[in-house]
């Protein structure tokens, strides 16, 4: 007999509480905070989606693996383990720890990168993008936009286009990295022949080939239920073997890691060992710790085993499926299939009276506080857009909300609060209006914009 229900693969052992406050007191928080909910103290929120990176709730056996640690400067036996559990998931054998996975890209842009070079991606993440251009070398992206796509490519919209691809290596190329998932575009997978096929072309071209790996378990489930020829695959040699088609992985820990803080990278490549080692040392910490404490190591060691679990990986796809399936039911345009990490709604769709220079996705993501307590992340104009050198603001390509599921922490009922939060906002829809930025950081600015309603209460 198979159940059709998929339970959560753990009982709880220790419990947080969560906060709730008033629609009014929410108002007066908004206010307070310039409509930007990076502002808001987290006691201000009764669900958190604003991201799954840091958030994971660890297990018993990492809270145990804490004990074990050992804070030794050089050489810690909790250093060693993970680098054995690095080593077996990737294949590679030069190994650095960092603090987290903006720090890995830094090290690794400030070596490879530089002025007049160029990296090609199937889409940046915004740190990574931010490391790239810090350099002086410009980022390129190259995902997938077509519809004509097999019945299991479908599933796979993360992947990078390789006519564009191709076009575009005939220039000459630095490096490409693969985002897996690709976050920037809806959290969606990458299939394991696209990522062959990438391979095979900076083969062709004589160009590096570099794994984003933040949500590579995720990524490898995805393979393994869609993509045919990957099916009796485990979860855990699937992601090696995308690291092989590598010549050296980023990762930030902080996502499938299972941990609140953490990353790497790794490589065989013996030049640039040498490099990344004195920089870790200067900017970092020592090889065998980088920016973190055994007590990290440890933990990060032991979530990089369970992240591998197929019962886990099972019931994250399967929660993320549900949130997704719930807010479709209820005629919420969302990005479908969903992806690994998050359901990203389509504000624009939501609320076609509201122009992108009033910022839909910022828009919605208030309204969804305002209405439930539940913080969100804009991933649209407000994160995306820019100005030409016409001084014309130029909008993102899609006006998206991301509700990012922090790993192991919410339930199902808390995810049919967020759905039921959605029907009260789409009756509210036709009645809610813009916002105007009055700040705008020239990086990142996603963190630190203010807001004012177009027109105020
Ligand atoms: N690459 C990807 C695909 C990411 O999603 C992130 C972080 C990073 C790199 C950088 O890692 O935060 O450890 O420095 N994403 C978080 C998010 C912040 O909310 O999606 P980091």
């Amino acid at each position: 007999m198979k159940h059709k229900t998929i339970i959560e693969p753990f009982r709880i052992k220790a419990v947080e509480p969560i906060h709730f406050s008033t629609k009014e007191e929410r108002s007066s928080y908004l206010n307070d905070v310039n409509f930007n909910l990076f502002g808001l103290n987290s006691e201000q929120v009764t669900i958190d989606l604003l991201t799954d990176s840091g958030t994971s709730a660890m297990s018993s056996q990492q809270w145990a693996a804490l004990m074990e640690a050992d804070e030794s400067y050089a050489g810690s036996k909790s250093w060693i383990r993970l680098k054995k559990i690095i080593k077996k998931m990737t294949g590679f054998s030069y190994i650095f720890p960092t603090h987290q996975g903006r720090a890995a890209e830094y090290l690794l842009f400030s070596i490879i990168g530089g002025k007049g070079k160029t990296f090609l991606s199937n889409t940046f993440f915004d740190t990574t993008r931010a490391n790239v251009e810090a350099s002086g070398a410009k980022a390129i992206d190259c995902p997938v936009t077509k519809n004509n796509l097999q019945d299991y490519e479908k599933h796979f919209m993360g992947n990078m286009d390789l006519e564009v691809l191709e076009k575009q290596l005939k220039n000459k190329i630095a490096g490409v990295i693969l985002t897996v998932t690709n976050n920037s575009v809806g959290g969606q997978p990458v299939s394991l022949s696209n990522a062959i096929q990438v391979k095979a072309l900076c083969r062709a071209y004589d160009v590096p080939l570099y794994l984003d790996a933040c949500r590579i378990a995720e990524n490898a489930y995805f393979v393994k239920h869609f993509e045919p020829n990957f099916i009796n695959y485990s979860a855990a040699e699937i992601a090696l073997q995308f690291c092989r088609l590598s010549d050296g992985v980023l990762m930030s820990a902080k996502k499938d890691g299972l941990v609140n803080m953490g990353g790497f990278f790794a490589t065989d490549n013996k030049r640039l060992n040498n490099y990344f080692r004195d920089r870790l040392i200067l900017k970092e910490g020592y090889v065998s710790y980088g920016g973190m404490s055994g007590r990290d190591l440890e933990a990060m060691a032991t979530g990089l085993e369970e992240v591998f679990d197929e019962d886990y990986l099972q019931y994250r796809m399967a929660s993320t499926n549900y949130l997704g399936m719930g807010l479709k039911k209820i005629g919420v345009p969302v990005l479908y299939p969903t992806g690994g990490h998050a359901v990203y709604v389509d504000a624009q769709a939501l609320y076609p009276h509201i122009p992108p220079e009033e910022f839909p996705g910022q828009v919605l993501a208030c309204e969804l506080y305002r209405f439930g307590g539940i913080r969100s992340c804009e991933i649209g104009s407000v994160m995306f857009g820019h100005y030409n050198t016409k001084k014309q603001f130029v909008p993102a390509a899609q006006e998206l909300l991301r509700l990012a599921l922090p790993r192991r922490v919410y339930t199902m009922s808390h995810l049919d609060y967020v759905i039921e939060t959605f029907e009260f906002l789409k009756l509210n829809a036709p009645k809610t209006v813009g916002l105007r930025m009055t700040h705008r950081a020239r990086q990142m600015p996603h963190f630190t914009a203010t807001f004012k309603k177009v027109i105020e209460d």
